[in-house]
């Protein structure tokens, strides 16, 4: 059974249609992609499968959760959810951290409704240890001044690392990383994007990635949909998608991220 099952999802905007009725799949462990131009619906479509839409959008159609029905569902039946079969990496790590509450404390919530959840109730010492091992796990060093420290006194790259322990310590089925490493510089990215591969890979957790960026993409996932204009205008295995893109939008996608690749070899 799929563990995502998205059919003619759209989303209405106050003014327009912004989501023109989108369908696709994702298995248990299984990557898929959303590439396509900034405004093309991407991150809308992800949101929807939380049930996180702004005020003013609204969701028509079937999303499938883990078996349950998001769409038209009222906050308190969705709460359960989040974390527990899907969670939410952002682009900007600001957005899933509170300013005003030190990181272990904040770490300490997603570790303290997993156990809750199975039925556990955690020592102040399991839960130190638990908060240590999740920072060993996104490789932050000196994680006990890290726990101690409010999220604006340490670095971006960190931030978004913590808040991928957030996400992946409620003990997620799927993750949904919307652009999860737009906001970081280059080298910084390329660490996080391995991060994640990795963590992903070893928790067997199933990925909905984000990203405008093609050669990511590819990297990251195994299946691809290409948006434009709030539709999906190619789907398939992201090598074939890649190689020989059947959809003029994507074959301008594809020779735009071959120009920079030469590009930037060229500079070397
Ligand atoms: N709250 C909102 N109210 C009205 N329109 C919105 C709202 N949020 C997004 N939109 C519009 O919906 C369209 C799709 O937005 P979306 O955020 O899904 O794009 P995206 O593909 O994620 O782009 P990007 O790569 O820039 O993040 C855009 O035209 C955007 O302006
Ligand atoms: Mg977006």
């Amino acid at each position: 059974m799929s563990l995502l099952e998205v059919s003619n999802l759209r989303v209405h905007g106050p003014a327009r249609t912004l989501v023109h009725g989108i369908s696709f799949s994702v298995a248990p462990g299984e990557r898929l992609g959303l590439v396509g131009e900034s405004g093309s619906g991407k991150s809308l479509t992800a949101m929807s499968v939380v049930g996180l839409l702004a005020h003013g959008l609204r969701a028509e159609g079937s999303v499938l959760l883990g078996g349950h029905q998001v769409i038209g569902q009222p906050d308190r039946a969705l709460v359960p959810l989040r974390g527990s079969v899907a969670a939410v990496v952002f682009q900007d790590p600001r957005s899933a951290l509170d300013p005003l509450m030190r990181l272990g404390e904040q770490l300490a919530q997603p570790i303290r409704r997993r156990a809750r959840r199975e039925g556990r109730t955690l020592s102040s010492a399991e839960l130190r240890a638990e908060q240590l091992r999740w920072l060993d796990r996104v490789s932050i060093a000196e994680p006990e001044r890290i726990l101690h420290s409010w999220p604006h006194e340490v670095s971006g790259g960190q931030r978004q690392r913590i808040a991928i322990a957030m996400a992946l310590a409620c003990g997620p089925r799927l993750l949904i990383a919307d652009e999860p490493t737009t906001a970081l510089d280059v080298t910084t990215q390329a660490e996080v994007l391995e991060l994640l591969d990795d963590l992903a890979r070893d928790e067997g957790l199933a990925l909905l990635f984000i990203s405008h960026d093609l050669p990511v993409v590819a990297r990251i996932t195994e299946r691809v949909i290409v948006m434009q204009h709030g539709r999906a205008v190619e789907e398939g295995p992201v090598n074939q998608v890649f190689s020989y893109p059947q959809d003029g939008y994507t074959r301008g996608l594809v020779a735009a991220a071959r120009q920079l690749e030469l590009a930037v070899r060229g500079m070397r």
